[in-house]
């Protein structure tokens, strides 16, 4: 007796619906959150079939890699995006740069977490304004801190407004499976052992056996890092 066919949706099949579903539930405007990962190249890909009027904004802290930029200008030129790019506030910086030096992040983690707020976490705030979702990269299998997200979820640290992360259970394979396929820009740092990339002096190459984050912030526990972006 012949099996009956089950029609299983592929990964992309799968993301597309979550974006399309993401954006429909939101009462008002949705943007994508893009470092120019991978992900967020894949993503930007997905949303030009899926709805390619959405915005795209980028949080630049002063402290992004130059392979960041380069990756950002050449989305921008391939595929004629204007990334609304949004900034640390000026006073804030020069205040934390005057008192505190230049990689006072490094001292301990309560440094840390001030740098991240002023340079990305008050940028975060601003570019979230009048929006009522906000679309993420966000992978589950990229850190024990993102276990229990949701492919569509209320953002309660963010006002109430939808999360929408249709790359959440995509693996690591998959994702560059999707970006290889279609021969998508992506930053030149991945194919230096760069799996996840932050801000330059935060972020270094892994080593063989190494789990993909373990570069961010290489000198804290696992369980600390977040920057605050996706603090719940
Ligand atoms: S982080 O919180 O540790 O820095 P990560 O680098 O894993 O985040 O990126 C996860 C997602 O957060 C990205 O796919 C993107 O949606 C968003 N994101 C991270 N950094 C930025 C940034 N500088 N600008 C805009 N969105 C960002
Ligand atoms: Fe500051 Fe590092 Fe956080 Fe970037 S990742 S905002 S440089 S502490």
């Amino acid at each position: 007796m012949s099996q009956p066919i089950i029609d299983i949706p592929s990964p992309q099949q799968e993301a597309l619906d979550i974006l399309c579903r993401g954006i429909a539930s939101a009462a008002g405007p949705v943007a994508l959150a893009c470092s120019f990962s991978v992900e967020d190249v894949v993503i930007i890909n997905l949303l030009r079939e899926a709805a390619p009027k959405t915005r795209i904004f980028a949080i630049d802290t002063g402290r992004l890699n130059e392979e960041t930029y380069e990756v950002a200008e050449i989305l921008s030129m391939r595929y004629g995006i204007r990334f609304d790019w949004h900034f640390p506030e000026r006073a804030a910086v020069e205040k934390l740069e005057r008192e505190k030096g230049l990689f006072s992040f490094r001292e301990s983690l309560e440094n840390r977490h001030a740098c991240c707020r002023i340079r990305k976490v008050e940028p975060l705030q601003r570019a979230l304004a009048g929006l009522s979702g906000w679309i993420t990269g966000l992978r589950r299998e990229q850190s024990v801190t993102r276990n229990g997200l949701k492919t569509i979820e209320i953002d309660k640290t963010n006002g109430g407004i939808l999360k929408i992360n249709p790359l959440l259970d995509w693996s690591e394979a998959q994702v560059w499976d999707y970006a290889n396929a279609r021969r998508l820009p992506v930053n030149r740092l991945h194919q230096q052992d760069y799996p996840s990339i932050g801000c330059a002096p935060c972020t270094r190459a892994i080593q063989p056996g190494e789990d993909s984050r373990a570069g961010r912030w290489w000198w804290e526990n696992p369980e600390h890092k977040e920057c605050g972006l996706h603090r719940r």
